[in-house]
């Protein structure tokens, strides 16, 4: 039987700590506050940008919306992350993603202030994170670093499996790993002996967006397996890129999906809009 990681608990307890500092910071007279922008309404994005709303009204951040029309131009859009990177009383810019396409999601993401930035997608904070800089870390694998620290899941000396090299997970997670000390391998569509590498892992974190793929022929017995892809399969059932039922026998230690890393993005960005607020 596998050690439960309960995503929906650690966040919690993340974002209960993090509601005390923002009440400190408020009897200073310092309101932390996150600027949302989203262009259009996809039916997903919404569903995002409501759920990081309410995360700030629990948490005690003040939340901007900005709900701008898919036919925004990007230099309208530009004009409104410039006027909120000079404000001082915004201490987060977040531009959900995707936006539409005759917006180039490069040059938004390149306007926000690295010091506003907390989704941590801007390239000073990408190359910050690699060279051990101070910096905004994306949310998603910073959030798996909390899972295994706050379960007591040592990372340094460790064989550390990452499938996947997105910008916003596999290449973070596998920087926030190595700065753990943990021994890294990146793996993706092009990996040679996948099995075999993933049946290396200590710690196999797994992002590749298929779903159930990941069963207990990948996995070394004992192993911490990390989900972090989130589908819909075709009963409408929730599942992540990890064949649970499978997986989960061998397993030292494992996430479900949904409550294992989900939960975490959120509470991590939580946890990004306060230090924006504390600088
Ligand atoms: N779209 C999907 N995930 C994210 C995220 O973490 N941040 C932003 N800005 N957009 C997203």
């Amino acid at each position: 039987m596998a050690q439960i990681i309960d995503g929906k608990v650690i966040s919690q307890q993340i974002k209960d700590e993090l509601k005390e500092k923002v009440a400190a910071l408020k009897n200073e007279g310092k309101e932390v506050c996150l600027a949302v922008i989203q262009v259009g309404n996809d039916p997903a994005s919404t569903v995002y940008v409501g759920n990081k709303k309410k995360a700030c009204e629990y948490i005690g951040i003040k939340s901007l919306a900005y709900e701008i029309p898919e036919e925004t131009t990007e230099e309208e859009l530009l004009g409104i992350i410039d006027k909120l990177n000079k404000d001082d009383t915004v201490h987060g810019i977040l531009v959900q993603l995707p936006v539409p396409k005759h917006i180039n999601e490069e040059n938004i993401i390149n306007a926000i202030s690295p010091t506003k930035d907390v989704d941590g997608f801007h390239p000073a904070s990408v190359g910050a994170l690699s060279i051990g800089q101070k910096g905004f870390v994306s949310c998603t694998p910073a959030g798996v670093i909390q899972l295994l620290k706050r379960s007591g899941i040592e990372i340094s000396g460790k064989e550390c499996v990452v499938i996947g090299r997105s910008n916003i997970v596999g290449k973070p997670m596998s920087m926030l790993l190595l700065r753990e000390n943990g021994t890294v391998t990146i793996c993706h569509s092009r990996t040679k002996d996948l099995k075999e590498v993933c049946k290396r892992a200590d710690i196999l974190v797994v992002a590749i967006g298929k779903p159930r793929m990941i069963d207990a022929s990948y996995v070394k017995e004992g192993a911490t397996v990390i989900d972090v892809g989130i589908h819909r399969d075709e009963n409408n059932k929730l599942c992540g890129d990890v064949d649970y039922a499978s997986v989960e026998p061998i397993a030292g230690a494992i996430t479900p999906v949904p409550g294992g890393v989900g939960p975490m993005t959120i509470a991590m960005l939580m946890n990004n809009c306060v230090e924006a607020g504390m600088n």
